[in-house]
C-alpha cells in the first residue's frame, strides 16, 4: 500500500463498531427492490459487487420507516417485521468482505411524486414540493408522534437484521429537513417557529431511535450541512443544534449538502464542482461537536481523501457515484494501479437523474455493469469468436473491452488517430475535459484487455470481406447534419466541431444554429472566450433540461455570459454579415454577424450498414450509429452487443 494512504487505511471505532478503514459507501437509492419493498436478488447482486470493493462502512439506500414516507412505490421497507429477512441478507452481503453495515432510515415527507399524485403526501406544512410542484397535507400532532415512534421501531428492526448501525436520513429535503427548514415548516405548535422548535422533530427521532437500539448501538445522523437554497439554513445555523442532536443520540454526523430542490443538483454535484468541494462543511461540524464526521462530495480518488483525513477535516470520506463508476477503485488504488480507476465523470445520467426523472433503476453511463449485475456475464464465452469493432468512440471501445474480457479475439478500427469519437469534442466546453480523458482511458484499457487496436484505419467493405470476421460491431457514430439554408456555403459559416477542435478560430459576433446539447455547449465554449453569442433554435424550449444538473449549470453560464437564446425561431437566410430569422411569423435581420456556427446535430452514419446486411454478415449496430443520443446509450448498447456475441 502506498504510504500516502495511511490515514485512510487506519481503523476508527464508534461505540462497539470497529470500522476497518475510513472509506464510506454512502446511501444510494437503486430502485432495484421488489415491488413490495423487500430486498431483491438484484439488490443483493448490486451490493455484493460493491462490498467486494473493501469500504470500511457501507450505508444502504433509503428504507421507508412508514408506508406514508415512501419516495417511490418500491422503496425498500423497514416499517414492518416482514422486511427483516431481506434486510438480514443485505447486511450479510455487506459483511461478506469485512465492511460494517448501516441501514438508512427514511421518510420522504412531501418529496414523493406518487404520494403527491394520490393526495397522500404529508409534511410539516402544506407547502409545495420543490421537486414536483405539488402540495402535501399538513401532518397532525398524532402523526408526528407516530412517525417518531416508527423511526425507533425501524431502527430496532435494523439491529435485529444484523446491521452494525443505523443512519437517520436528515438530509436532502426529506421529512427531517422539511421540519428543520423555515422554508417548509410554518407550523405554530412546538414543532415549528424558531430554529430550536424546528429542530425538535430530529431531536425526538434520535431519542426514539436511541431508546429502541440501546446505548451501545451506533447511530449516524445524515444532514445537509447547508440547505443551499435562497433563504435556507447554513452550517452556522446548525451550531446550537448539533450538540443537542449528539446528546439525543447521534454518534456520527454525515455532512452532506443541499436538497433535491436546490438549484443545480448540488446533492450529487455536477462536474463544475471539484472533488472534495464540500469538505469545509464537515470540518466546520467537527469544530462544533466531538463525534466522527463523514465528509462527502465528488470524491473520486483515494489520495485526496487520505489528505482530507490527514488534515483532520473529516474522520471518514464517502465516495458515492465513484462506487457506481468503478466498484474496484479501492483495490486498484491499493495496488498502485491508479491509472486503471474508472473515474466518475459526474454526468448523473444513469444514477440520480435517471431515478428522479423516473427513467428506471440505477445505471452508470460509464460502467454498464452497474445495476445490471444479475445479467452481467462473467465469461469466458462458450465460443471464442473473431470480432471486428468499427469505431473507437464510447460505444465501440466499450464493446471491444467487454468482448475481449469475455475471451473473444477483437480487432478495433478507428479512422482517427485519437480515441473517443465525439468525446474528443465533448471534452472541449468548460469543465468537460474529463470526457476527453475518459475517451483516452477507454483506449488504454482496451489495449490492456488485449484488443488489437488499429488507430488511424478506416474500416471498408473490402477489408471486411477480406478479413472475414465472425461478427462485426458497428459503432461508427453519426455524421454532421448540414441544414438546407440559403447562404450555408458562405466562407464565414463553420460548424461546432471545427470551433471546438480549434480548427476555426471564433469571431466576436457569432450566431449558433441549434439549441441542443452540442449547440448550447458550443455557445458556452464561445461565451467563455468573450464572444457575443446568439443561439437560434426552432423548438419552443431547449432540449437541454434545466432540471438536470448539467443543464442548469449550462443555462446559468449562458445567461451570465450574456448569450441571447432565441427559441421557436428559424434561420431563413445567411448573408455576409447578417442572418435573417423567422420568429412567430415575423422576419428579423440580425446584424452584424461575423460567423455562423452550425450545430444542428448528427444523423446516423449509414456507411457499411447496408453492406453488412446485404452480405449476411452477423452484426450489431450500436450507439450513435443507431441514432445519435448520449454516452449512456452508447456504452450500454456496446456492452450488450459484446455480451450477446
Ligand atoms: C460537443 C459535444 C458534447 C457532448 N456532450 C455530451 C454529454 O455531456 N453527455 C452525453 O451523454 N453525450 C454528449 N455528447 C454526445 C456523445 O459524445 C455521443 O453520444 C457519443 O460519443 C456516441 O458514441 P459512439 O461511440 O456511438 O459514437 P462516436 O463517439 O461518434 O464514435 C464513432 C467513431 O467511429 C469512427 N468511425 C466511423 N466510421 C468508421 C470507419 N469506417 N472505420 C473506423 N472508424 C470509423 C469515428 O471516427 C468515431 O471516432 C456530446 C457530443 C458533442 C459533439
Ligand atoms: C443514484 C443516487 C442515489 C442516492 N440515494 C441516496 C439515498 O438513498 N440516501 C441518501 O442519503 N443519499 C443518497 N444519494 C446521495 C449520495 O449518498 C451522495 O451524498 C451524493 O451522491 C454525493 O456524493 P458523490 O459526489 O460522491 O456521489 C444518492 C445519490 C445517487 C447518485
Amino acid at each position: 500500500m502506498a504510504n500516502s494512504l495511511k490515514h485512510l487505511f487506519s481503523p476508527i471505532r464508534v461505540k462497539k463498531m470497529e470500522i476497518p478503514n475510513r472509506i464510506v459507501m454512502p446511501p444510494m437509492g437503486t430502485n432495484l427492490g421488489n415491488p413490495d419493498g423487500t430486498v431483491s436478488e438484484a439488490n443483493l447482486a448490486y451490493m455484493k459487487r460493491r462490498a467486494r470493493g473493501g469500504a470500511g462502512l457501507i450505508i444502504t439506500e433509503i428504507s421507508a420507516i412508514h408506508p406514508s414516507g415512501m419516495a417511490i412505490p418500491s422503496e425498500l421497507g423497514s416499517y414492518d417485521d416482514r422486511f427483516i429477512p431481506g434486510l438480514k441478507m443485505l447486511a450479510d452481503v455487506i459483511h461478506s468482505h469485512g465492511s460494517k453495515a448501516v441501514l438508512q432510515l427514511h421518510h420522504t415527507g412531501r418529496e414523493s411524486l406518487f404520494m403527491l399524485k394520490a393526495g397522500k403526501a404529508i409534511a410539516p406544512s402544506p407547502i409545495r414540493s420543490l421537486v414536483f410542484g405539488m402540495t402535501p397535507r399538513e401532518m397532525t400532532r398524532e402523526e408526528i408522534q407516530e412517525l417518531i415512534a416508527a423511526f425507533g421501531a425501524a431502527a430496532f428492526r435494523g439491529k435485529q437484521a444484523g446491521f452494525d448501525a443505523v443512519e437517520v436520513h436528515g438530509a436532502h429535503g426529506y421529512l427531517l429537513t422539511q421540519f428543520l427548514s423555515a422554508l417548509s415548516n410554518q407550523r405554530t405548535d412546538e414543532y415549528g417557529g424558531d430554529l430550536s422548535n424546528r429542530s425538535r422533530f430530529i431531536r425526538e427521532v434520535l431519542q426514539a431511535v436511541r431508546r429502541r437500539v440501546g446505548e451501545d448501538f451506533p447511530v449516524s445522523l445524515r444532514l445537509s450541512a447547508e440547505e443551499f437554497i435562497k433563504g435556507g439554513y447554513t452550517v452556522e445555523d446548525l451550531k446550537p443544534l448539533l450538540p443537542e442532536w449528539v446528546k439525543a443520540g447521534a454518534d456520527i454526523i454525515h455532512a452532506s449538502l443541499g436538497t433535491h430542490g436546490s438549484p443545480g443538483g448540488i446533492t450529487s454535484a455536477p462536474i463544475e464542482y471539484p472533488p472534495g468541494f464540500n469538505v469545509g462543511r464537515a470540518k466546520r461540524i467537527k469544530e462544533i461537536v466531538n463525534v466522527p464526521v463523514i465528509g462527502v462530495g465528488r470524491f473520486t480518488d483515494l489520495p485526496l481523501a487520505d489528505e482530507v483525513i490527514g488534515r483532520g477535516d473529516a474522520d471518514l470520506v464517502a465516495f458515492g457515484r465513484q462506487f457506481l463508476a468503478d466498484p474496484d477503485f479501492i483495490l486498484k488504488s491499493r495496488e498502485g494501479r491508479f491509472e486503471d480507476v474508472r473515474k466518475c465523470i459526474a454526468c448523473n445520467q444513469g444514477c440520480i437523474e435517471r431515478l428522479i426523472l423516473g427513467e428506471g433503476n440505477i445505471r452508470c453511463a460509464i460502467n454498464p455493469e452497474t445495476g445490471q449485475e444479475t445479467l452481467y456475464p462473467q465469461g469466458p464465452a462458450a465460443v471464442r469468436r473473431r470480432v471486428w469493432v468499427i469505431g473507437g468512440g464510447p460505444a465501440g471501445l466499450t464493446a471491444a473491452w467487454e468482448a475481449a474480457r469475455l475471451g473473444h479475439r477483437v480487432d478495433l478500427f478507428e479512422k482517427e488517430k485519437e480515441w473517443g469519437g465525439q468525446l474528443r469534442y465533448a471534452g472541449k466546453p468548460p469543465f468537460k475535459g474529463i470526457y476527453q480523458e475518459w475517451g483516452a482511458w477507454l483506449g488504454a484499457q482496451a489495449r490492456k484487455m488485449g484488443v488489437n487496436l488499429h488507430p488511424g484505419v478506416e474500416a471498408t467493405e473490402k477489408m471486411i470481406q477480406e478479413g472475414n470476421p465472425e461478427a462485426v460491431i458497428l459503432a461508427a457514430g453519426g455524421e454532421k447534419i448540414i441544414p438546407d439554408i440559403p447562404g450555408i456555403d458562405l466562407p464565414h459559416v463553420t460548424d461546432a466541431w471545427q470551433i471546438l477542435s480549434g480548427e476555426v478560430a471564433p469571431k466576436k459576433q457569432v450566431l449558433v444554429i441549434g439549441g441542443g446539447l452540442i449547440g448550447m455547449e458550443t455557445a458556452d465554449f464561445l461565451g467563455q472566450k468573450g464572444t457575443q453569442v446568439t443561439l437560434v433554435e426552432v423548438l419552443k424550449r431547449s432540449p437541454v433540461l434545466k432540471i438536470t444538473s448539467h443543464g442548469y449549470m449550462l443555462h446559468t453560464r449562458l445567461r451570465e455570459a450574456g448569450c441571447k437564446l432565441l427559441f421557436d425561431t428559424a434561420v431563413k437566410r445567411i448573408e455576409t454579415s447578417s442572418v435573417t430569422i423567422l420568429s412567430q411569423g415575423a422576419e428579423e435581420v440580425l446584424s452584424p454577424i461575423e460567423q455562423v456556427v452550425i450545430a444542428v446535430g448528427l444523423k446516423p452514419t449509414e456507411n457499411l450498414k447496408k453492406f453488412l446486411e446485404s452480405k449476411g454478415i452477423r452484426h450489431f449496430v450500436v450507439g450513435d450509429a443507431v441514432l445519435p443520443r448520449r454516452i449512456i446509450e452508447a456504452t450500454e448498447e456496446g456492452a450488450k452487443a459484446a455480451w450477446s456475441l
